[in-house]
């Protein structure tokens, strides 16, 4: 059994999309061991605990230095004895520590296809208006591997969606979310539990063998 820890920051819906994944069993042998979230309130952490999941907020305010946030995050995470830690949606940059002490452990939902804007500035509402701006035709979602650049660990599944004329950047935020993140998300949880993301020179791959 795979024991998650998804990090979030706001409305929670690809943490609802891998809830409802485990709950039909599109995500097998995994179940989410706790729920950290950096702000108070956070509509994900009714949903987690509408799912009955333990959920707990940890925000950078109410700690003195950096080190001791890092150092609240690790212990709590550390005490749910996790075997991944999947950042949904979780807006705050993992210090070097963080990353050291949990490497190869960690992924990430991004919305856009990684290298295409990604990096610091590169979140939320941000990437797609950003997008939008540039006129691409092509965006979508990357899963990542976190390592400690941002936005620059090994990719490990991607799923393009068209831009229309007419989009905006929430219209164009919805359907990355629906066509892709809440998809490959739950895919790349389950294949990980599975044994099946494999690394090699430095790259993720998805074997289809179990
Ligand atoms: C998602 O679009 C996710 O890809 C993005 O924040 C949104 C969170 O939505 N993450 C990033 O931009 C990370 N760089 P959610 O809280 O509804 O899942």
């Amino acid at each position: 059994m795979l024991n998650i820890a998804v990090l979030v920051s706001g409305g929670g819906t690809n943490l609802q999309a891998i809830i409802d994944s485990i709950a039909d069993g599109r995500i097998k042998d995994t179940k989410i061991g706790i729920v950290i979230s950096n702000k108070k309130d956070a509509y994900a952490l009714s949903r987690a605990k509408e799912a009955g999941i333990r959920a707990v907020c940890i925000s950078k305010k109410d700690h003195k230095s950096r080190q001791d946030y890092d150092k609240a995050m690790i212990e709590t995470i550390k005490e749910a004895e996790v075997d991944l830690i999947v950042l949904a949606g979780f807006l705050i940059v993992l210090s070097e520590d963080f990353v050291r002490e949990f490497g190869g452990r960690i992924i990430n939902i991004h919305p856009s296809l990684i290298p295409s804007f990604c990096g610091d500035g590169y979140y939320g509402l941000k990437v797609h208006e950003k997008v939008i701006e540039r006129g691409v035709k092509v965006t979508g979602a990357t899963v990542h591997f976190v390592d400690k650049g941002t936005d620059t660990g090994p990719i490990i599944m991607q799923k393009a969606v068209e831009v229309k004329n007419d989009d905006c950047p929430e219209s164009l935020q919805r359907r990355v979310m629906e066509e892709a993140e809440w998809i490959i998300l739950p895919k790349t949880i389950d294949a990980i539990a599975h044994g099946r993301v494999i690394m090699k020179d430095g790259r993720a791959y998805i074997s289809d063998e179990v």
